[in-house]
Formats: structure tokens, C-alpha cells, sequence
């Protein structure tokens, strides 16, 4: 794994949903027991029309990260947190996640809401490490289906007070 001399974190445009798609891909790739693909452009697209993505690229302008929010109110809601495969493990998402708490401090938001699929019960100590805490459980409700049609699997909802 390579640590990126120059790493900058900004808020993604539209000009970044293709390099952005690929990146996301690659990192969720891992998640094999889902068909298809965690995103695509048109889905990128609309994710901008909600909320912002926060990208983090080295100094080439490779998209080496990403993370979503969204404000709701007094709560920010955090997804799509991803690190290229070649760059994880490197502290990149420690770093895109404390940009993400400060935008949502600064936007009055007191809590950040996210959601982890049951299926990957590594997140777990991972988001423990970050300040989440396990707050309750949802159905999954996403439109990719399983591999296994017989897949048990729901979200785990958890929660970090700012
Ligand atoms: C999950 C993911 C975003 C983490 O990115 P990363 O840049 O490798 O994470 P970091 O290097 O910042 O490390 C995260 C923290 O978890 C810790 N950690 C990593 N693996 C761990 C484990 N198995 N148990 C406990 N803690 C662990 C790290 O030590 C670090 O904590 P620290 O900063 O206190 O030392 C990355 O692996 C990824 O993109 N995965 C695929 C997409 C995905 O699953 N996203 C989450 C969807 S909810």
C-alpha cells in the first residue's frame, strides 16, 4: 500500500461521477454478495442532487476516496464511504470522515446517522473506532438483490454524537 504525498479533500462535481463511479465500484467490490454494481452515473447524479460528496484525490487527480452527506436538520447522514482498494488502511477514511463531522458541525448538525449491512459485520469495530454506536436495526430496502435468494440480511443503524 502507498501513502499519497499530496492528499486533498473537496466536494465533488458533476465532472467527477466517472472517475468517482469507478472508484466506489472498486471499493464495494467486496461485497460479492450482491448483484451488479453499487453504483452507476445516473445514480451518482441524483446522490449530487441530495446531498455532497466528498472526494479525496492526490495531487494527479486520481479519486482516491469518498464519503456522502446529507443534511437532515439537526442530524447528518453518512454514506458511501469508500477508499480505493490500493489505499485502504492507510488512514484515508479517518480523514475523509473528521472533514464530513466538521461540515456537519458547522451546518448545526448534533448526531450522524449511518446504516451497515448486516452481511459485513467487519464495519462494526471499524465504526466503533470512528464513535459510532450500534442504535437499532432496518430492512434492507435497497434495489440490488442477493446472489442467494435465500441471503438473510438487514441493516444495522449507528450513530455518532457530534
Ligand atoms: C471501510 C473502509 C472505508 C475503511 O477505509 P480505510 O481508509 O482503509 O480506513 P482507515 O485506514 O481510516 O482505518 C479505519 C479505522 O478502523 C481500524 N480498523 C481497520 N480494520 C479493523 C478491524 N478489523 N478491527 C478493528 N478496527 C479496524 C483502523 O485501525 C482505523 O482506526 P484508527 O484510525 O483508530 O487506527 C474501506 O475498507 C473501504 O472502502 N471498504 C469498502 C467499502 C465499504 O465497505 N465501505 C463502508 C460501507 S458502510
Amino acid at each position: 500500500m502507498s501513502q499519497p504525498s499530496a492528499l486533498s479533500i473537496r466536494p465533488a462535481t458533476p465532472a467527477d461521477i466517472p472517475p468517482l463511479v469507478e472508484m466506489v465500484n472498486a471499493a464495494f467490490s467486496i461485497e460479492t454478495f450482491l448483484e451488479g454494481q453499487r453504483t452507476d452515473a445516473e445514480r451518482l447524479a441524483s446522490t449530487l442532487q441530495k446531498g455532497e460528496i466528498l472526494l479525496a484525490e492526490d495531487a494527479d487527480g486520481h479519486v482516491l476516496g469518498s464519503v456522502y452527506i446529507e443534511f437532515r436538520g439537526k442530524r447528518g447522514y453518512m454514506g458511501m464511504l469508500a477508499v480505493a482498494p490500493t489505499q485502504q488502511g492507510n488512514g484515508l477514511a479517518r480523514r475523509l470522515l473528521t472533514v464530513a463531522e466538521d461540515l456537519f458541525r458547522q451546518k448545526g448538525c448534533e448526531a450522524i446517522d449511518i446504516s451497515v449491512l448486516s452481511l459485513r459485520p467487519e464495519l462494526i469495530p471499524i465504526y466503533d473506532r470512528f464513535g459510532f454506536k450500534e442504535c437499532g436495526t432496518e430492512e434492507f430496502r435497497f434495489a440490488r438483490t442477493f446472489r442467494d435468494q435465500d441471503a438473510a440480511c438487514h441493516c444495522i443503524l449507528m450513530a455518532k454524537e457530534l
